[in-house]
């Protein structure tokens, strides 16, 4: 039976609860270093050469639902009542926002090192040291809005805008497409050298720290973010129900800058062999509340 994914301002005490507790103890397990690993592993950008299937291409959506899924069939192992929150950044702006209480994800990092030193994920409490891409320190790192170049979450309009997008990618396929849902909600900046992010890899920016980079999973946040990416493309689907759900229609030919370098929906997707269009419909899987 499909679960259900709940906003996270609307988890009860007890839930926030039992989240956090099969959080930390997949940490204990050593599997949720697992899942950063594996995120590690499938960063490559543009600038890599190869294949891409998670960042930077049409694969970015379905790659991530189905991480989102065995990361919630891991969590389910251990507490089969607990789904992925999702965070709707577009309502929840706030530092200050309950999503980052003491009982749910801990608050904003030091200022002087990032460090977060509030709630469950706290290096001090003793149940979250960082294993994979430690840069500063073994410790969660935040630093909300970026102070020394200030950035704010995306708004509902900016949204709104790639929800509005007809079609679901565009050629080149990559991060420079101009149009198209997906790198419109990936956010990569159009013009090369803007300076700006946009949707996802701003709310990446915006919380800083671990969520910068190929660690970003390092931070538990990094799940209730993509949870909502996922519900967004969700929603697109159901506003433009006679666009193709998935382009490219056919992998890239020979002679085709992005040959041998993006899936198309009959390719499977590593590490799971899972192919692309088992993941276009999420329905009889869960559902968003
Ligand atoms: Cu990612
Ligand atoms: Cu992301």
């Amino acid at each position: 039976m499909a679960h259900t994914r709940q906003n996270q301002r609307s988890l009860t005490k007890a839930q926030k609860r039992r989240f956090v507790d099969a959080v930390l103890a997949l940490k204990r397990q050593g599997r949720y270093d697992e899942f950063v690993r594996t995120h590690i592993d499938f960063y490559q950008g543009d600038g890599d050469g190869g294949l891409r299937v998670a960042h930077m291409t049409p694969s970015f959506f379905p790659w991530h639902r189905k991480f989102l899924l065995e990361f919630e069939r891991a969590l389910q192992r251990i507490d089969a009542g607990v789904s992925v929150p999702y965070w709707d950044w577009t309502a929840d702006r706030s530092p200050t926002s309950s999503l980052w209480g003491e009982d749910f994800l801990g608050g904003n990092g030091h200022s002087s090192d990032r460090r977060v030193t509030t709630g469950p994920f706290a290096r001090g409490g003793g149940h979250w040291t960082i294993t994979e891409a430690v840069t500063d320190g073994d410790f969660l790192m935040r630093e909300f809005g970026r102070p020394r170049q200030p950035v704010s979450l995306p708004s509902a309009a900016q949204l709104a805008g790639a929800l509005g997008e007809s079609r679901y990618d565009a050629e080149p396929w990559n991060s420079t497409a101009s149009s198209g849902l997906r790198n419109k909600l990936e956010g990569w900046p159009v013009r090369r050298g803007d300076g700006t992010w946009f949707n996802h890899n701003l709310v990446h920016r915006w919380v800083g720290g671990h969520m910068l980079g190929a660690g970003s999973v390092n931070d538990p946040v990094f799940w209730l973010h993509h949870s909502f990416v996922d519900l967004c493309w969700s929603r697109w689907r159901a506003k433009h129900p006679k666009a193709d759900p998935y382009l490219p229609l056919r992998r890239p030919g020979l002679g085709d800058s992005q040959h041998g370098r993006v899936l198309a929906a009959g390719d499977v997707m590593p590490p799971w062999n899972t192919p692309v269009r088992d993941m276009l419909d999420h329905s009889t899987l869960y559902r968003y509340a």
